[in-house]
């Protein structure tokens, strides 16, 4: 018999599915299942039943009383780059007495910075500096997470990174995808050729990642000084052929055409979108392909927010993640995330609740047993202090409104 938790008089319960639960579209994404006065029965790392609390049973192993306290189901953050060696406050502080992104760049930032600073790291510190984040992480709510590489940029550093990304599946209570990202930028002694870095990723960092079964998902960061369209394509068509699929970095600083070679690729999501018009949003909406926004990476590089109210309006779903990276998103705190999509994007809490919830699962296609409160998912649970509301954890931003993590059914901290 497996152990059963359960947790008894919940203020309000959110995010309920009866069954299966779609990805959230349009005039849906402000709709969500609440049941008042709630429990919930997990039985080893399952949720076993749930309802109001007329229905409650009456014993279990452990009884959590949450009199006061909303449940909602853990966040799904579905783009992170959390395995890196160490900050980049340097750089931030250059940009704030005045640096230009050029000079910066020249003085050896940004991911190149990342990537040398990487490669010199034992595989042992590298993971162990990336599981202290991932347990802050839970700590704001996160129990499932996607991981890309890319601050190796050689053969020998992606795959350590990436082999530091199966460690920590191992290590940790999250959920776990991870994505190669090896083309995140072109490396130094690549400069002037870059065919042989495509050389490189194509025909000897993919058969490689393969063969070890070490990624889900094979992303490219397309953009101006980056990678063009065409090798976006090429390298999506390449990661196809090891079962890897698309997830792109797309449209962030200019109208890049990532977009299309995302969708043409059937990604599973093109994120970040920072710079869309007319045309992006209308080849969203005739394909399966998910829109993702990183709200915070707008507010830390002071570029515009991706238009999430225009693309609910035409009738889009969004995701929404923390793009946790060095660089341009030094914060993988969703509820930080969630007031700033709220203020700048004009999206509503229940919106961005349920883009980081079902939507943000999806994204990672783990939405049957993630995102949602439902009999047979995943116990992943957040259990608030006594707060009245979703709106209200948003709304007073900056305090810490969690108060115990549930992760495969298990209390963590
Ligand atoms: O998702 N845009 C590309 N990659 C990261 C930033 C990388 C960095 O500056 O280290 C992002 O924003
Ligand atoms: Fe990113």
């Amino acid at each position: 018999m497996k152990s059963t938790l359960l947790i008894k008089n919940i203020h309000r319960l959110y995010g309920i599915a009866a069954d299966k639960l779609p990805f959230k579209k349009g005039k849906d994404m402000a709709a969500v299942e609440i049941i008042e006065n709630a429990y919930v029965l997990i039985e080893g790392d399952i949720i076993q039943a749930f309802g109001p609390m007329e229905q409650c049973p009456l014993s279990a192993d452990k009884v959590i009383d949450a009199a006061g306290k909303c449940v909602l189901p853990a966040w799904c953050d579905s783009h992170t780059h959390i395995v890196f060696a160490e900050g980049r406050e340097v750089e931030y502080v250059d940009k704030l007495m005045g640096k230009s992104y050029e000079e910066i760049a020249a003085k050896g930032g940004g991911i190149i910075n990342s990537a040398r600073k990487l490669r010199d790291l034992p595989e042992d510190v590298l993971f162990e500096r990336a599981l202290n984040r991932l347990n802050e992480l839970i700590q704001s709510g996160t129990g499932a997470i996607e991981i890309k590489s890319g601050y190796g940029l050689s053969f020998e550093s992606e795959l350590k990174m990436l082999r530091v990304i199966k460690r920590l599946k191992d290590a940790s209570e999250v959920t776990i995808k991870a994505t190669f990202l090896g083309a995140h930028a072109i490396p130094p002694e690549y400069k002037d050729n870059r065919q042989g870095y495509m050389d490189l990723i194509i025909d000897q960092m993919l058969p490689q990642i393969s063969e070890e079964g070490l990624a889900d998902y094979c992303d490219v960061f397309c953009e101006q000084g980056f990678f063009t369209v065409e090798e976006t394509d090429k390298i999506l068509k390449a990661g196809a052929k090891y079962g890897l699929k698309a997830k792109i970095h797309a449209n962030q600083l200019h109208i890049s055409g990532g977009v299309q070679v995302g969708i043409a690729n059937h990604a599973i999501s093109v994120d970040h979108l920072e710079a869309i018009g007319e045309a992006e949003i209308e080849a969203l909406q005739n394909s399966a392909t998910i829109p993702t926004v990183l709200p915070s990476c707008s507010f830390f590089l002071n570029i515009p927010y991706a238009p999430a109210r225009k693309m609910i309006e035409a009738g889009l779903g969004i995701a929404m993640a923390t793009d946790f990276n060095p660089g341009s998103s030094p914060s993988g705190n969703i509820p930080l995330m969630m007031a700033l999509a709220c203020n700048n994007m004009r999206l509503l809490p229940v919106e961005v609740f349920n883009a980081v919830t079902i939507n943000g699962a999806h994204a990672m296609e783990i939405g049957d047993s993630h995102g949602a409160i439902g009999v047979g998912r995943r116990a992943n649970l957040i259990v608030t202090k006594a707060i009245p509301s979703l709106d209200y954890m948003v709304y007073a931003f900056g305090s810490r409104h969690i108060d115990q993590m549930i992760l495969n059914g298990k209390v963590i901290g």
